[in-house]
């Protein structure tokens, strides 16, 4: 079994070509990457990026439709690991990203987010002496019943770039500690794939699709264990829509994990009788932010959907405990809601009565630009090391 020490490269030369892997998985990973990877195509003589899928997502409309939508290629290595316990999914992550890592050697790994595959493939990167740097750093929700905190955690003890989207971020990663040099506040890169796909959402018929008129509907997203994974936590927030939805229309782009849940608690039947809630497929990332951005309000117990929100300054009511990103409510139209109060906040959303908040500093959509010239700082770094241990010898 190799060692960092083993596997390490040999540097490259000062300017060569740098390969860099950008790491994708799941449905939010890909507006992470696909800025990345545009920012550096548009810089050939200084990098090559490479795009990995893990596979953790598959269905097309929770993978193949978000390539094309955000313009990204077919990956260049698809690891096909598929679904299965934390244990199971984070070990094959590692076992085949391993194998790619010493077959291809790239020069820098980029894991996104806090999927079990960004810890998967942290870690291989780590073990194999790869610089890895970890894009959406810092986020912390204090809560470590969520999988994902475990992942936020762990990936940021160990990589050695952290780009965080805020600055509450850059406070999170200071009080443990994180060296100074290893931190930047590149911004929010989601915001990015929003700016950059601007044009065509705005094409995009949104809610006509559905007969529904701006502005006078709620979307819905659920998929959070916590939220889902419990017939009686379900059973509670289906209760809660079934109320909200006398007031209010409700398209629920339903998740596959929140999908099979309803039907195995037979909480499906309970939506379908709702005349006013439309469960529907996963929706591609245009057609989903043409329908957001006409909104007049958002549930949700998403991470990016908190944020886009925010950018867009439509009130989110959060259905969650905690979240880790605070800046989208200390800033940003954000609320966290019970569900035994969601009557009451979708009244204020519907007096007027809902703060619309500000945007954050750096969600700007030029976090990717942000991300490369952190990417040229380091490796002149780096080639500045590798000259000065040359020139000694
Ligand atoms: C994962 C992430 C979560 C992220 C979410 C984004 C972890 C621990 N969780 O949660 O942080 O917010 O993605 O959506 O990494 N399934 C399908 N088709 C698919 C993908 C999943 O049917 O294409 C079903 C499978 O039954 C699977 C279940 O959904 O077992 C859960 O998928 P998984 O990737 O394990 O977790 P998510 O809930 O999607
Ligand atoms: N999204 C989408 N289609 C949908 C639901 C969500 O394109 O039907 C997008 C949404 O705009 C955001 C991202 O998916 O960019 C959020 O993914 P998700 O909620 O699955 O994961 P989280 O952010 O909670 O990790």
């Amino acid at each position: 079994m190799p060692n960092a020490a083993e596997f390490a490269p040999p540097e490259p030369a000062p300017g060569a070509i740098r390969r860099i892997h950008l790491v994708a998985a799941a449905r939010p990973n890909f507006m992470k990457v696909a800025p990345v990877y545009h920012a550096l195509r548009r810089r050939p003589e200084s990098y090559r990026p490479i795009l990995v899928h893990t596979g953790q997502h598959y269905d097309a409309n929770m993978s193949d439709a978000f390539f094309h939508d955000l313009s990204l290629p077919a990956p260049d290595h698809f690891l096909g690991v598929g679904s299965g316990s934390h244990a199971t999914q984070t070990a094959a992550v590692m076992v085949a990203y391993e194998a790619l890592c010493e077959a291809e050697r790239p020069d820098m790994t980029i894991v996104v987010g806090d999927v079990n595959s960004t810890l998967a493939a942290a870690l291989v990167a780590a073990k194999l002496g790869i610089p890895c740097a970890h894009l959406e750093s810092g986020l912390r929700s204090r809560d470590r019943s969520m999988p994902e905190e475990i992942n936020r955690l762990a990936t940021d003890a160990i990589a050695d770039l952290l780009w965080t989207p805020s600055v509450d971020a850059d406070a999170n990663l200071a009080a443990e500690g994180a060296p100074p040099e290893r931190v930047a506040c590149v911004g929010n890169v989601m915001i990015d794939s929003y700016e950059m796909m601007r044009p065509l959402i705005a094409r995009d018929p949104g809610p006509a699709a559905l007969g529904l008129a701006p502005g006078g509907y709620g979307v819905v997203t659920l998929h959070r264990p916590s939220n889902v994974d419990r017939r009686d936590a379900l059973a509670e927030l289906v209760d809660g829509l079934c109320r909200t939805a006398a007031h209010i229309d409700l398209v629920f782009p339903v998740h596959p994990r929140t999908r099979g849940r309803l039907a195995a608690f037979g909480l499906d039947r309970v939506i379908a009788a709702q005349p006013r809630i439309r469960a529907i497929e996963p929706l591609g990332y245009v057609a989903f932010m043409a329908l957001v951005e006409k909104s007049c309000c958002v549930i949700t117990d998403s991470g990016g959907v908190q944020e886009e929100t925010t950018y867009l300054g439509i009130p989110c009511l959060t259905l969650r405990e905690s979240t880790e990103r605070p800046i989208t409510v200390d800033q940003g139209s954000n609320r966290l809601v019970k569900p035994a109060a969601l009557d009451a906040a979708i009244a204020d959303v519907l007096a007027g009565r809902w703060p619309r908040g500000r945007r954050p500093l750096h969600w700007d959509g030029h976090a990717a630009d942000r991300i490369v010239e952190r990417m040229d700082h380091w490796f002149a770094g780096r080639d500045e090391r590798i000259g000065l241990s040359l020139s000694l010898r």
